[in-house]
């Protein structure tokens, strides 16, 4: 079976076609009923997490089609493909080896992995260097901030990483500027001293219009508090593949770390662009943020598909999306130090699979790279769940559940687990209108009122979720989570046939910008936009005068 052919081709298409119109009459909670140890054989383990996603609505058999689907979409070779450095990026004509950045042997790649183990031992050097009060800046002062400057892949996976793992920080202070807005660097340095600051620029390309503007700032802040030109390396690294530009910056090669085209953006945390994590919780925990991962990825490489939890998401990613009318995904980790995974696989599911056309260029007639969204439990109960609950959208949820907490607040956080355990149990069983309306009759409502008022409080139920839960939040549990969320994405690229892997939808953004840009700036005067931005220009002149 070729590695090519468009999902609907597939010959398992139809089962699982057939599978998703019973199981849509299904009821979860019969399902149960039927089979006492459902939840046990809906379960998976893999480098320390825990799948739960009996509380789908789905049996063995449409399993067993949607896992021939898998078969037959030769998805096996492409995750050999993946791990062997083939240029499973098409269009860019370049291997993804994000999987190398973590790994702790060459797995055949020699040159690039001497290359990585260099780039960690550089790593290790300089958070140990920072952390020790070693690195001075200009004025002799220790350094005790570090500030990321970069953007989209160079910025969230560093501020997620620093923010999950806040037990773990030492002294040194981490701060996140992205915004092409200038009010983001305002307000960060506005707390900061100069001369205990230091700037990491991470742009993969270095060419990214707000990275660079944000660093031109830095720069000039520096200079003002008193940096003198030539004091200005002990204030900035830069980690890059376009080494010359930044040089060209003014950022020596000794203080620029490397990254490699083989490495995409929102894949590259586990690269020097993860420095700022590795300064923040020390060398041994970044480490074992790696490992975590590397066990994600052995897990994902050797396990049978049955049991294979990125590949099992990615296909209850399918069966929602592509049989049962889903268009989003919702993710709700219960646990404040996650409430920066939501943005982070934001990016990552939706810049690589929001894609129209299949790897050969061909436009797709079915859905791709559903809408991912969500936030941290319990706050999304006081806002969004109700659309969840009443609304008539199918969203299916992952609860994402460390089941100790590093706050020492042991009933608080048992508060916070009975919420989880309890959204995903409500989703299911829902409210039929007879409890309705038991309900209102308990609270002391007339007949007459509580048969009126029941159809509000009527539930569905029926709605899927998955439970990922975790002993704790550590370095290597997070490490494999994302490394899990990272192959649930390849493997739905692969099922969907598109390349997960470039980005093409970001860059007519960019040009158009540039134009805009100029005719702000009275540099290019032509009458060459449609009405409504022509409009907005002149209406942004105004307001300047
Ligand atoms: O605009 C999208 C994008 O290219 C992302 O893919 C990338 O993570 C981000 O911009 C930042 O790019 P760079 O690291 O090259 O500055």
């Amino acid at each position: 079976m070729t590695a090519h052919m468009l999902l609907p081709d597939l010959p398992a298409y139809a089962e699982v076609k057939a599978h998703a119109a019973a199981l849509k009459q299904a009821s979860l909670e019969r399902l149960f009923k039927e089979d006492d140890s459902r939840a046990e054989k809906f379960t998976l383990e893999a480098a320390g997490l825990q799948l739960d996603y009996s509380k789908h609505l789905l049996n063995h058999d449409a399993l067993a089609s949607l896992l021939n689907l898998a078969t037959q979409a030769g998805l096996h070779q492409s995750i050999v493909d993946l791990f062997s450095g083939k240029p499973v990026n098409n269009t860019e004509n370049r291997p993804a080896l994000h999987t190398l950045l973590r790994a702790s042997s060459s797995e055949g790649h020699t040159d690039k992995f001497k290359d990585v183990v260099a780039t960690r031992g550089r790593m290790q050097a300089i958070a140990q260097r920072l952390n020790r009060g070693e690195h001075t800046g200009y004025s002799g002062a220790v350094i005790t901030d570090v500030v990321n400057i970069g953007i989209g892949g160079s910025d969230l996976g560093p501020r997620l990483v620093t923010s999950a793992l806040k037990p773990f920080r030492g002294n040194i202070r981490c701060h996140y500027v992205a915004n092409a807005d200038p009010a983001d660097l305002q307000e960060t340095l506005l707390h900061l001293d100069a001369a205990s600051t230091l700037f990491i620029i991470c742009s993969k390309s270095f060419r990214t219009e707000e990275t660079l503007a944000n660093s031109l700032e830095a720069r000039a802040w520096m200079l003002t508090a008193g940096a003198k030109a030539t004091e200005l390396e002990k204030h900035f690294l830069a980690i890059t593949t376009n080494l010359q530009a930044a040089e060209d910056f003014g950022i020596p090669a000794g203080h620029c770390l490397p990254l490699w085209d083989w490495v995409g953006g929102r894949y590259s945390v586990w690269s020097a662009i993860g420095l700022s994590c590795a300064i923040a919780v020390g060398w041994e925990r970044f480490a074992e943020f790696l490992a975590g991962a590397e066990s994600m990825d052995q897990h994902f490489y050797t396990c049978a598909p049955s049991a294979n939890m990125p590949l099992l998401m990615s296909l209850l990613e399918l069966w929602y999306c592509n049989f049962l009318g889903a268009k989003n995904h919702v993710v709700l980790p219960y646990d404040h130090s996650l409430e920066r995974l939501p943005d982070f696989l934001q990016q990552l599911t939706m810049e690589s699979n929001g894609k129209r056309v299949s790897v050969d260029g061909q436009p797709l007639d079915y859905t791709t790279g559903p809408v991912l969204w969500g936030s941290t439990g319990t706050l999304g109960q006081h806002s969004f769940h109700q659309l969840l609950h009443q609304g008539q959208l199918l969203c299916p949820v992952d609860f994402v559940l460390p089941l100790t907490t590093h706050t020492g607040m042991a009933q608080q956080h048992l508060n916070l687990v009975a919420n989880c355990l309890a959204q995903s149990r409500t989703l299911m069983v829902g409210r039929s209108l007879k409890a309705a309306k038991d309900a209102l009759l308990q609270r002391g409502l007339d007949n007459k009122k509580a048969e009126d008022l029941a159809p509000h409080l009527v539930m569905p139920g029926n709605r899927p979720s998955s439970v990922i839960t975790m002993e704790s939040l550590n370095p290597a549990t997070l490490g494999a989570l994302l490394a899990l969320y990272e192959h649930r994405t390849f493997c739905s690229a692969r099922l969907w046939n598109i390349n997960p892997f470039d980005q093409w939808g970001v860059e007519l953004g960019k040009e158009i910008s540039v134009g805009i840009s100029q005719k702000l700036q009275d540099t290019d005067n032509r009458n060459i936009m449609d009405g409504a931005t022509e409009r907005l220009i002149q209406r942004w002149k105004n307001a300047q005068k």
